[in-house]
C-alpha cells in the first residue's frame, strides 16, 4: 500500500505550516493509501558538520527521520518562506537524510519518490517565493515534484488555534493537493 508523510518544514507550536501539512493530509486519506502526519519539533536536530557526522555519527532523530522518509512513497510538504527561501530546519533535515549509511543507496529516501509542496504564511504572498527553491532541491535529489501546488496568503484568518484549516475554501484546495498526490501514488503502484 502507497504510505505518505506529511510534515512542515517548521517545529513552532502553531506553525501555520503544520495546519496546512494536516489538512492536505485529510485529502491524500483515501482508500488503498496510508497516511501519517508528523511534527518536526519532535524531530530536533543538530545543524549539519561533516565533523560532527564523523565523531558522533548520525544523530538520534536525524536517523527516525531519515528511517521515516525511507519507508515512505510520497511526502506532503508545508515549506515556511523566509526571506523568499525554505526554512533552515527543512533544509537541515534534508541534509541529514541525504546522507549515507551501510547497505544504503545514494538519496535512497528521495529518489523515485513523489511530492506535493504547500505553503503558507500571514503574508500577502503565501510563502510562493520559497516553494520555487524547494522544487529545484527536491528534483535535484531526484524527487518528482507534482506540478499543482498552493500557497495560502493570510493564514492566519483561515485556521484555528487546533492546526484546523476553517476556512472552506482553503480546505477544499488543501485537500485537493493531497487527493492528487494519493491518486499520482496509486497511479504509480499499478
Ligand atoms: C518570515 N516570514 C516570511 N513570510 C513571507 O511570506 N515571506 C518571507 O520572505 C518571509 N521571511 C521571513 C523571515 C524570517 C526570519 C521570519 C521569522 C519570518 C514569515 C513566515 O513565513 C511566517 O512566520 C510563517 O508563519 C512561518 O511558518 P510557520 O512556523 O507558521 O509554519
Amino acid at each position: 500500500m502507497p504510505k505518505i508523510l506529511a510534515f512542515a518544514g517548521s517545529g513552532r507550536k502553531n506553525s501555520y505550516n503544520f495546519s496546512i501539512a494536516k489538512c492536505a493530509a485529510e485529502g491524500a486519506n483515501v482508500d488503498g493509501v496510508e497516511v501519517t502526519v508528523i511534527d518536526m519539533s519532535e524531530f530536533d536536530m543538530p545543524i549539519f558538520n561533516e565533523d560532527l557526522e564523523a565523531e558522533k555519527g548520525m544523530p538520534v532523530n536525524a536517523k527516525k527521520f531519515k528511517q521515516l522518509l525511507m519507508s515512505h512513497d510520497g511526502f506532503i510538504i508545508g515549506n515556511p518562506e523566509y526571506n523568499s527561501g525554505y526554512s533552515a530546519l527543512i533544509k537541515n533535515a534534508i541534509d541529514w537524510a541525504s546522507r549515507m549509511e551501510d547497505g544504503e543507496k545514494p538519496l535512497q529516501a528521495f529518489k523515485g519518490k513523489y511530492a506535493a509542496i504547500i505553503a503558507a504564511s500571514p503574508g500577502g504572498l503565501g510563502g510562493i517565493r520559497g516553494l520555487v527553491p524547494l522544487r529545484m532541491l527536491l528534483g535535484n535529489i531526484g524527487m518528482h515534484v507534482l506540478p499543482n501546488q498552493l500557497a495560502v496568503s493570510g493564514v492566519a484568518k483561515l485556521v484555528d488555534e487546533n492546526h484546523n484549516v476553517v476556512d472552506e475554501k482553503t480546505q477544499k484546495n488543501l485537500h485537493g493537493i493531497g487527493r492528487s498526490l494519493a491518486e499520482t501514488l496509486l497511479q504509480a503502484a499499478k
